[in-house]
């Protein structure tokens, strides 16, 4: 019997059934490289580079921060996503079916592996989008804050137990040396109670617009794309002229330790460059378009990256980077009210849309692991009249605001960054697997080295997420707890339904 159940664990979908099925699929093949070029930093260049850079730099409640040294970080974060993109080019240039690694994983290590791979995916999307709203939520404080002359009071002076989560308000007491009895009420005395208001309204905002389905999609992500990029080159730009040496100095004031955690925390900044391999199906010719926009996605959010963080630490000093809205508090110390103005706009509206692609990628793969039998049929049912997976994408909002009562933006990113790491862990083991079961497979593009660089993939994945284990406690105990879950979901339920 343990023999058919382990042989059932590794059941593998066949590159040739996916191939067919992605044959059979409707989906309209209309995009090219700078389209999907587009889609990688539409998907990447967000929250992490516009607010989690704040807590890399300074560090947060349970990590330590790298200070200028933060450009070391971000070259080794991109380091570890540089394997992990090549092995993505690989296989979706093999395998262009949509469902990313999820569906790879299927190919490659069976059954069970893509379930847990697709479960912890969500943390990425579901959970990740906790990060996004707190961080949209920031920048609206921001933007508010700059029109106090001419907004009434209770608007600019919102009660922050009702902009904020808890633990955030607790971390600001410590900060500040303030009594948290006086920033939140508490629930018979003792259970704290603080609730995102602004989280929620777009969460819902969210849900209502995915629901009647979104149109000219393509074309709104280009226009917030190009909205995000010129709000950070213009940052970069005005910023450079203020820069003040010394603010660089100490440059690692936690050394190596700090750098690391920096690598661990603004790895959140590289996430999303695989949402490119998921509009496999979509693209004319997947097998060049899809390695060059890969690559090519990543090389440019390294070098803005770099000149952004050289930029906010060279113009404030490390202790007054503000963690909520890092950029355009900056831009404030330096007396550009108005420029902090237009990027408070700028990233409201951005964060809204990434808010928003995130939200829709959540409910496709957990559309399609319930067309894959791991979830109940009833949570894929398409509304009558808008033709969209309505109680999917009913459920993920929920579970958003349910998650966003008691995590915060830091919580949610560590989440985030370790569901990731399993997910490039799978890709690159998938790259090794996939060259000994399938080698006669066409490969219009071939990861060099192998099995050397997967296996350095592998390794700086395992590196950082253990490294960070030392540090974090909360997010820790969440990550594994949400892997646990998984595993019953599919022993209670998955793995009877899958043999149906
Ligand atoms: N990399 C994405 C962001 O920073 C997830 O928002």
């Amino acid at each position: 019997m343990f023999k058919r159940i382990a042989c059932n664990l590794l059941n593998r979908k066949t590159t040739k059934e996916l191939l067919e099925r992605a044959k059979t699929g409707s989906l309209k093949k209309s995009l090219n490289a700078f389209d999907l070029f587009i889609i990688g930093i539409g998907a990447v260049v967000g929250t992490g580079i516009l607010t989690i850079i704040g807590t890399a730099i300074q560090g947060g409640p349970e990590s330590i921060g790298a200070g200028p040294a933060i450009v070391f970080s971000m070259i080794l974060a991109a380091i570890a996503c540089v394997f992990s993109a090549l092995c993505y080019s690989e296989v979706a240039s093999i395998i262009p079916v949509s469902g990313s690694v999820y569906t790879y994983t299927y190919a490659t290590l069976g059954e069970f592996a893509s379930w847990i791979v697709g479960w912890v995916l969500m943390l990425n999307y579901v959970i990740g989008n906790i990060t996004v709203g707190s961080s949209w939520c920031g920048y609206l404080t921001q933007l508010l804050k700059g029109f106090s002359a001419h907004l009434p009071s209770f608007i600019v002076n919102f009660p922050i137990w009702l902009r904020s989560d808890f633990r955030s308000i607790y971390a600001m007491c410590d900060k500040y040396g303030l009594d948290a009895h006086d920033k939140m009420p508490f629930i018979f005395g003792t259970i704290p109670f603080a609730i995102n208001l602004p989280v929620v309204i777009l969460t819902l905002v969210s849900t209502l617009i995915l629901i009647k389905g979104i149109k000219e999609s393509t074309r709104f992500a280009t226009i917030m794309v190009c909205l995000n990029l010129l709000m950070i080159i213009s940052f970069i730009v005005v910023g450079s002229f203020y820069i003040a040496p010394e603010n660089w100095t100490p440059f690692a004031p936690n050394g190596l330790n700090g750098i690391l955690m920096g690598a661990f925390i603004i790895f959140f900044a590289y996430i999303g460059f695989d949402a490119v391999s998921t509009a496999a199906e979509e693209t004319k010719n997947p097998q060049k378009d899809l390695p060059v926009a890969i690559l090519g996605t990543l090389s440019f959010c390294t070098i803005l990256y770099i000149l952004v963080a050289l930029v906010l630490t060279g113009i404030c000093p490390i202790g007054e980077i503000n963690t909520q809205a890092p950029i355009a508090a900056a831009l404030h110390t330096i007396n550009k009210d108005y420029m902090a103005g237009f990027i408070s706009v700028a990233a409201v509206c951005a964060l809204a849309s990434v808010f928003l692609i995130c939200h829709l990628a959540s409910t496709r793969i957990l559309y399609a692991m319930s067309r894959d039998k791991f979830l109940p049929r009833v949570l894929r049912a398409i509304h009558r009249k808008y033709r969209t997976p309505h109680i999917m994408t009913w459920c993920v909002g929920l579970v958003i605001i349910v998650c966003s009562l008691f995590m915060d933006l830091n919580i949610s990113a560590e989440l985030c960054n370790y569901g990731t790491f399993t997910a490039f862990i799978a890709i690159c083991v998938a790259v090794i697997v996939l060259r000994k079961t399938e080698p006669e497979l066409n490969r219009p593009f071939k990861v060099p080295f192998v099995p050397l660089f997967p296996i350095l993939g592998i390794l700086c994945c395992l590196g950082l997420m253990i490294y960070s284990f030392k540090h974090l406690s909360s997010s820790v105990l969440m990550f594994f707890a949400w892997v646990i879950i998984g595993i019953a979901i599919y022993a209670g339920f998955s793995y009877k339904n899958l043999r149906k």
